[in-house]
């Protein structure tokens, strides 16, 4: 009876929405409805509060399969307003289902918003999280996984089966107390301490010899770097962020804030436990926490020492940030070749040198990005564009590059043309390591380098088989460059992953635009949009 509700459900929906969004009524829908609450848990072995949905944390994976639509009810029973985002998924020609504050106002406590997106031409590891204010240090994030349609070959053998894991830096102060401290013009402490899947240690994953695993590992901190690592085994890289590598063979593998990694782990050392183990990278102290790879079986327990890994170590990070390549005759959630699209040959539209800044604006510490740090208007940026509201942002906020002079406060959006081939170039001149995100697309990260960019480092650049990912680590003092072919249209967030600096103001907007209005290169606003600030419910929708 239920499955035969949400089928019809499904029909009435695809149905609604065919002759709206133009979404392929084919593709399956799944349905959620996600109840966001207060609850208590003690990650760190003392009880605290944390955010649970549905009664879990992390919240609930999602398991998708390549288009796949994707409709959640979040009901939110925080006493805050709140937002999830997708992180990494597309959003293609809908920027309305992004759930930042730049597009979406924020779904009020004791109310819900539904969200309907498409896993659209996606494969591979992905999560979500709160975007809204700190509630990401709570709780409130979980693995979602787009595995392959039956009809798409992936370059590697079926794993036998899955584990996620989403690893991440913890706090014992709540959300709240850790945005009193930045709001008062402090910057935070160092975690108190690492967790796998919400645990701080002891969580068993168990196997079978002679049996191969998908290991779906992600960072979901908010501020601090990992290695991971499993004792007695090798991990083969098979997927990083929707692009399919070259199979390398990996002891230890880095992954910086927001970023996820696929590995298969074959089980063949003698039956017994292991342990797998996570590590900060570029603190003091580093804290480490393990998780345990049993087989099945297996009466001994793990033993020490703990397989060993980088610390510090900057060079030998960006050594293996290099090796993590493109495999271009594999495909990914298409058939076609993922070396089809020649992206090292596409002259550049636009450069922009994004240089992240530390400041204090009015006495209070912000961070900013080319001297702007970055204010949420009341009304989302999405909606200004849209209904031509004026005085929400313009675009000489920000410039391009990196310019001499006091930092201040203001709401950064860039305006490229739809199909702009746009080459970021992050320049972190701080001693801290910087992890940047962009929404709506993905990129390849073609360069990292130590100093300030130039135009010759260019000549340095990988051209043929670099990653295309959603996330990219800046070294201390370095430089990353990415290119991008935004195809997208919307207003699409550009954020740094490390969740104080965004909170004070390392973020922007990048709109993707062209005045035709046409529903093949960009949805109109959902029926169900919500409305805030000076945007008020047209008659009409
Ligand atoms: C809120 O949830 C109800 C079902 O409980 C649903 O009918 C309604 O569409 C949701 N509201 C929004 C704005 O999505
Ligand atoms: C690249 O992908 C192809 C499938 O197109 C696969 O056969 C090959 O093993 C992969 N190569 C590497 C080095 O991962
Ligand atoms: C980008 O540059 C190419 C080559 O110069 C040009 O043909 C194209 O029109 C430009 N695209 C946009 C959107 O400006
Ligand atoms: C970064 O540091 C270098 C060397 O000190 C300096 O030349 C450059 O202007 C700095 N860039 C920014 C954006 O602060």
């Amino acid at each position: 009876m239920k499955q035969k509700n949400l089928l019809l459900l499904g029909f009435l929906l695809a149905y609604c929405f065919s002759s709206v969004f133009v979404i392929n009524a084919e593709d399956p829908y799944l349905f959620f409805t996600w109840t966001v609450t207060y609850g208590t848990r003690s990650p760190l072995g003392v009880p605290q509060q944390v955010i649970l949905i549905n009664g879990q944390f992390p919240g609930p994976p999602i398991e998708g399969v390549t288009n796949n639509n994707i409709v959640v009810n979040v009901i939110n029973k925080l006493d805050e307003p709140f937002l999830i985002t997708w992180n990494g998924i597309k959003q293609r020609r809908m920027s309305w289902q992004d759930g930042v504050l730049g597009t979406n106002c924020p779904i009020q406590p004791k109310s819900n918003w539904t969200y309907h997106f498409q896993l659209k031409d996606q494969i591979g590891t992905y999560t979500y999280f709160a975007s809204t204010s700190m509630h990401r240090a709570s709780g409130a994030f979980g693995g979602l996984n787009v595995n392959q349609r039956s009809v798409i070959f992936v370059p590697y053998p079926k794993p036998d089966a899955d584990f996620t894991l989403l690893v991440g830096d913890w706090y014992k102060m709540g959300h709240k107390e850790l945005r009193r401290r930045l709001d008062s013009g402090r910057d935070l402490p160092p975690p108190d301490g690492l967790l796998i899947n919400g645990a701080s240690k002891g969580l068993v994953f168990t196997g079978q010899h002679g049996k191969i695993y998908r290991f779906r590992i992600s960072n979901v901190g908010i501020s601090t770097s990992i290695n991971f690592r499993i004792q007695g085994h090798m991990m083969t890289l098979v997927e990083v962020e929707g692009s399919h590598t070259l199979q390398e063979v990996y002891e230890s593998l880095d992954i910086h804030v927001g970023q996820s990694v696929t590995v298969l782990v074959t089980l063949k050392a003698p039956v017994k436990d292991y342990f797998i183990v996570a590590s900060t990278r570029f603190t003091k102290p580093v804290l480490t926490t393990t998780g345990i790879l049993s087989y099945q079986g297996s009466k001994i327990r793990p033993s020490h020492p703990l397989p060993i890994g980088p610390t510090y170590h900057i060079h030998w990070s960006m050594k293996q940030a290099r090796t993590i390549r493109l495999n271009l005759t594999a495909n990914a959630a298409r058939p076609n070749p993922q070396g089809s699209f020649h992206y090292g040959t596409i002259p550049i539209n636009r450069t922009f040198v994004l240089a992240n800044g530390r400041a204090s604006i009015n006495g209070k510490l912000r961070y900013t990005v080319n001297r702007v740090s970055y204010v949420n208007p009341t009304t989302p940026l999405k909606l200004a564009d849209w209904f031509n509201i004026p005085g929400v942002f313009n675009f000489k906020t920000i410039l391009n590059i990196p310019t001499p002079g006091p930092s201040i406060l203001g709401t950064s959006v860039f305006d490229v043309a739809l199909h702009e081939y746009v080459e970021f170039v992050f320049q972190n001149n701080e001693t801290s390591i910087q992890s940047w995100h962009l929404d709506g697309t993905s990129a390849y990260v073609v360069g990292y380098g130590s100093g300030t960019w130039n135009m010759a480092n260019r000549r340095g650049y990988n051209l043929v088989d670099a990653v295309s990912r959603h996330t990219f680590q800046v070294y201390p003092k370095s430089w990353t460059s990415i290119l991008v072919s935004l195809d997208n249209k919307g207003m699409w967030n550009l954020r740094s992953q490390i969740w104080s600096r965004r909170y004070l103001g390392q973020e922007l907007y990048v709109r993707v635009w062209n005045d035709e209005r046409s529903l093949y290169t960009e949805a109109e606003p959902p029926v169900n949009a919500l409305f805030c600030g000076k945007a008020k419910r047209p008659r009409l929708i």
